[in-house]
């Protein structure tokens, strides 16, 4: 007989070292956190840079893992661009929490396999309770069922295959989808993966405010109807990545029931801003939507990774994605006890919830109110700003906290010479560490587009980022024109 018992590795730390190691690792955090405001924001190393700093052979033999968690601070997190970061105004920023940072570490200790009842009734209550609390601010009926997801382009991809899965079944090739080209780039992925073809898409010019055009959405489905094609899916936008603009959900409502198409808010950023009064007014019509998606890792302030889909008749969820392999029938005992596995494409799933409901409780849901009011009022804020200075042209008014804007010098420019403005305000904006901006592009124009959802940006900080943007305004049209002259 061989032998079964032998000493071996059990991937453990002893009590204290993993206790000292805990602390460190918390110590690390509050120090982050605390020196945020004062830290410049890093530029990205290029990848030779990386490549000598962290490129290694595979580490066979014991390390200090005091000695890791510094490597892991200063070589990896040191090259990060912090997305949490007050003054970081590009992209969808990640302002985050801190509460919601431990709650994640507490979920991965007790790693809480979040699939199945069985395994984890509480996370999966849990789980139930946090996203029906979401369903409550955007306003749904009580048949909502939803999920937690990596972000919002699963959320998106999920509820897509949940409409086709109802509207057309199998027989799918005459399906078609329509949405705005202001629409995000993860519904194209999400097209391009459920395998729709180019003529089952429809990606419709937006109106002069950026919004979906229900004329043309209207339009567009009479046609293909006509021409035997079965519309069966509009995506609307609550919040577009460009301009935050708000589609009529309204109308949009109105149309999809009248036509029988599902009905998709795409509220990835802008679905939080229905915590806030204003925000609440402007994203009227969302809760007549067959499904929403929202991203508590946008601006419901939580780490990477959560975003969620709500779907306004819950059994079409669980029906799009339920399959019961024998190895899970055991599992499968009753309604009651939901299995998450049911409700996405993921069978096992961390325990996502936790975070949010843990800062939810913590701070209450009215400091979250707060925070993205201020959101809001920030955005308004620089527009203020800009418009004391004539040089300055506001493309897209503030808007749930994204405003676009692009300097304008005095004199006749060609429209290239303001985009290549433009650009070099941005790119010397960047390369001075102080803030991070990025440039968009609106009906041919590049423009600077500033985000604002960061609770803990200061007035002191939004005037300091107008005023470096203006001095480079200055600077570049004087030095720029001479150029243009020679
Ligand atoms: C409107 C919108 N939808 C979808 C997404 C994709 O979300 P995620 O990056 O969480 O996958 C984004 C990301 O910025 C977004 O702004």
């Amino acid at each position: 007989m061989n032998e079964v018992s032998r000493p071996h590795a059990t991937l453990e730390l002893n009590r204290e070292q993993l206790r000292q190691l805990g602390y460190s690792i918390i110590d690390e955090m509050v120090k982050h956190y605390d020196s945020l405001p004062d830290q410049l924001i890093g530029m990205t190393k290029d990848r030779p840079s990386l490549e000598a700093l962290l490129r290694e052979p595979l580490p066979l033999t014991p390390q200090d893992p005091h000695e890791v968690l510094e490597r892991a601070v200063q070589d990896v997190f040191g090259n990060t661009i912090k997305s949490q970061h007050t003054r970081f105004f590009a992209f969808v920023p990640g302002p985050s929490n801190s509460v919601s940072a431990l709650a994640d570490m507490l979920a991965a200790g007790f790693n809480a396999f979040s699939g199945s009842w069985y395994e984890s009734s509480g996370p999966s209550m849990v789980e139930l309770v946090t996203v029906d609390w979401l369903r409550q601010l955007i306003g749904m009926p009580e048949t909502t069922v939803g999920t937690f997801t990596s972000g919002g382009s699963v959320a998106n991809l999920s509820a897509i295959h949940v409409a086709r899965h109802h509207h057309l079944g199998i027989n799918d090739q005459d399906g078609v989808i329509y949405y705005s080209d202001q629409t995000h780039s993860s519904i194209d992925r999400a097209v391009r993966i459920l395998g729709l073809r180019n003529h089952q898409v429809r990606r419709l010019p937006s109106d002069s405010r950026y919004r979906l055009s229900v004329d043309m959405l209207y339009g567009a489905v009479t046609s293909d109807k006509a021409a035997g094609l079965k519309p069966f899916c509009v995506i609307a936008n609550a919040g577009t990545t460009n301009t935050g603009a708000v589609d009529d959900l309204e109308a949009i409502a109105d149309l999809c029931q009248e036509e029988g198409l599902w009905m998709h808010v795409d509220g990835a950023y802008g679905a939080s801003a229905a915590l806030s009064e204003r925000g609440k007014a402007l994203l009227k019509g969302i809760e007549r939507a067959d499904s929403v998606t929202i991203d508590p890792h946008k601006w419901l302030f939580q780490p990477y990774e959560i975003g969620c889909l709500l779907v306004k008749e819950g059994t079409l969820l669980r029906d799009a994605f339920r399959l019961v392999p024998e190895y899970l029938k055991d599992m499968d005992k009753s309604d009651d006890m939901v299995n998450y596995w049911d409700y996405g494409l993921q069978l096992t799933r961390g325990f996502r919830a936790l975070k949010l409901w843990m800062s939810f409780k913590v701070f209450g849901v009215e400091a979250f109110r707060d925070a993205v009011d201020w959101g809001i009022e920030q955005a308004e804020f620089v527009q203020q700003l800009l418009e004391a200075n004539p040089r300055w042209e506001i493309i897209t008014a503030a808007q749930i906290g994204i405003i676009n804007f692009r300097y304008v010098p005095e004199g006749l420019v060609t429209s290239e010479f303001l985009n290549t403005l433009q650009q070099r305000i941005v790119d010397d904006l960047l390369a001075s560490e102080y803030a991070v901006i990025a440039t968009t592009i609106l009906k041919k124009r590049k423009v600077i587009r500033l985000i604002l959802i960061n609770p803990r940006t200061t007035v002191e900080e939004i005037q300091a980022t107008i005023e470096r943007l203006t001095q480079l305004g200055e600077q570049y049209s004087v030095t720029l024109q001479a150029t243009v002259t020679e």
